[in-house]
C-alpha cells in the first residue's frame, strides 16, 4: 500500500441553483480513502450522501426542472499505473471522465437496473465493458466476464451469461452489477446503498462478497449507507453526514464506542442490533427530521433536534469540524464539554 490515497476529496461542494436560491446539498466535504480500505458515508435520508457519490463520478445532472448544478473543491483520484496518473476529477475533460468511469472508478447503486441495460444479455454487457475499457479481444473479454460472474458467486454462470437482467433475482442482479463494476478492476468503487433493497440474508451475502472482492483486488471502497449495522460490518473509517456536511469522522471502533457528536450518538441509539444493549436501554429514533436545504436552521444545522443545544453558541454560527482526538473530528460547539449517551 502506498502513502498516496486512492481518493482524496477536498472541500467538495455541490450547489443546486433552485427557485428557492442556491442550496448547498454538499458543503466542504473532505475525506480520503486508501487502497484496500473502506470509508462509510452514513446519515439519514437527505443528508447529501448520494449527491457526494454522484459528484465524484461527475454524474450530478440538472435538477428536475433543468436547474443547474455547480461543483466546487477538488477530487484527486490516483488512477494507478497505465492510466492517467493522479487526476483531479472535477477539472478533467468529459472525454477523460468517460475513459475513467468503469475503469479507474466505478459505482454500484441501490437499484441494479440503473447500471444494467434491460435489453442486453448480462454476459454481453460485462464483456462489452471489458472490451471498451481494457481493449481485450471479444473472446478474452467473455472469459473475463464469466470469471467475474463466478467470482461474485452466481450459480451456473455459463447459463447466466446468456440471461437478460429481468431473468435474475434481485440478489443475483445485484451480484451481476458488482461483477460489472469490478470487471475492469477499478481502483475505487463507490457503492451507494447497494444492499438496501435486498432482504437481510441476501444483504449479508452480498456484503460479504464485496468485502472479499475488495480484499482480493485491493479496491478502495466508498460505501454509502443509512444503516449503522452495515457500517459496523464494512467500514474501516466512518464519516457521518448531516444536512450536506460531515459532522463526525473517525475510525469505526472509535466512532461506535466513543461517539462525540449528539447526532452520531442518536443514530447509534436508534440502531437495535449494532453494539448490543447490556443495560437494557430502549431503542429510540432521533427526534425530529432532517431539515430541507431551503430551510436550514441558523447555526448548527442539527441544533433543533439536539438535547445539548444552547441558545447562542449552537444557534448562531456553524461550528467547524475540529479534531477532538487523533484521527477523530467533530463538528459540535460543545464537543469538549458534553457526554453523549449511546
Ligand atoms: N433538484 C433538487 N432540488 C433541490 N434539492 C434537491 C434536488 N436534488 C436533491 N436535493 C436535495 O439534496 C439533498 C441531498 O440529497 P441526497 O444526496 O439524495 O441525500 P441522501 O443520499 O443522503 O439521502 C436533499 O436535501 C435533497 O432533498
Ligand atoms: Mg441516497
Amino acid at each position: 500500500m502506498t502513502d498516496t490515497p486512492v481518493l482524496d476529496v477536498r472541500d467538495l461542494r455541490v450547489v443546486l441553483h433552485t427557485d428557492s436560491g442556491d442550496l448547498a446539498a454538499v458543503d466542504t466535504v473532505s475525506f480520503t480513502v486508501a487502497a484496500g480500505r473502506t470509508l462509510a458515508l452514513v446519515g439519514e435520508s437527505g443528508a447529501g450522501k448520494s449527491m457526494t457519490s454522484l459528484a465524484l463520478m461527475r454524474l450530478v445532472g440538472k435538477g428536475p426542472r433543468g436547474q443547474g448544478v455547480t461543483l466546487g473543491g477538488q477530487v484527486w483520484l490516483d488512477t494507478g499505473p497505465g492510466h492517467l496518473g493522479r487526476v483531479e476529477l472535477l477539472a478533467a475533460s468529459l472525454a477523460d471522465m468517460q475513459a475513467l468511469r468503469g475503469r479507474a472508478l466505478a459505482m454500484v447503486f441501490q437499484e441494479p437496473m440503473t447500471s444494467l441495460n434491460p435489453v442486453f444479455r448480462v454476459g454481453w454487457q460485462i464483456a462489452e465493458a471489458i472490451v471498451r475499457h481494457e481493449g481485450l479481444g471479444w473472446s478474452a473479454a467473455e472469459r473475463r466476464a464469466l470469471e467475474m460472474l463466478q467470482l461474485v458467486g452466481i450459480p451456473d454462470p455459463q447459463a447466466r451469461m446468456r440471461a437478460y437482467p429481468h431473468e435474475l433475482s434481485g440478489g443475483m442482479r445485484q451480484r451481476a452489477m458488482i461483477a460489472m463494476a469490478l470487471a475492469c478492476r477499478p481502483r475505487l468503487l463507490i457503492a451507494d446503498e447497494p444492499t438496501t433493497a435486498l432482504d437481510v440474508t441476501v444483504q449479508a451475502q452480498v456484503l460479504a462478497l464485496m468485502r472479499r472482492l475488495q480484499r482480493e483486488l485491493g479496491t478502495a471502497l466508498l460505501f454509502v449507507t443509512h444503516d449503522l449495522g452495515v457500517v459496523a460490518q464494512m467500514a474501516d473509517e466512518v464519516a457521518v453526514m448531516y444536512a450536506g456536511r460531515i459532522v463526525e469522522q473517525a475510525g469505526v471502533q472509535e466512532l461506535f464506542h466513543a461517539p462525540r457528536h449528539p447526532y452520531t450518538a442518536g443514530l447509534l441509539r436508534s440502531m437495535p442490533s449494532v453494539v448490543g444493549r447490556p443495560d437494557g436501554s430502549m431503542v429510540e429514533p432521533v427526534r425530529g427530521s432532517m431539515p430541507l436545504l431551503a430551510r436550514l436552521p441558523a447555526g448548527c444545522a442539527f441544533h433543533p433536534r439536539c438535547d445539548h443545544a444552547q441558545a447562542g453558541r449552537c444557534t448562531q454560527s456553524m461550528p467547524a469540524l475540529a479534531e477532538a482526538a487523533p484521527g477523530h473530528a467533530v463538528r459540535c460547539a460543545r464537543a469538549g464539554e458534553i457526554e453523549v449517551a449511546q
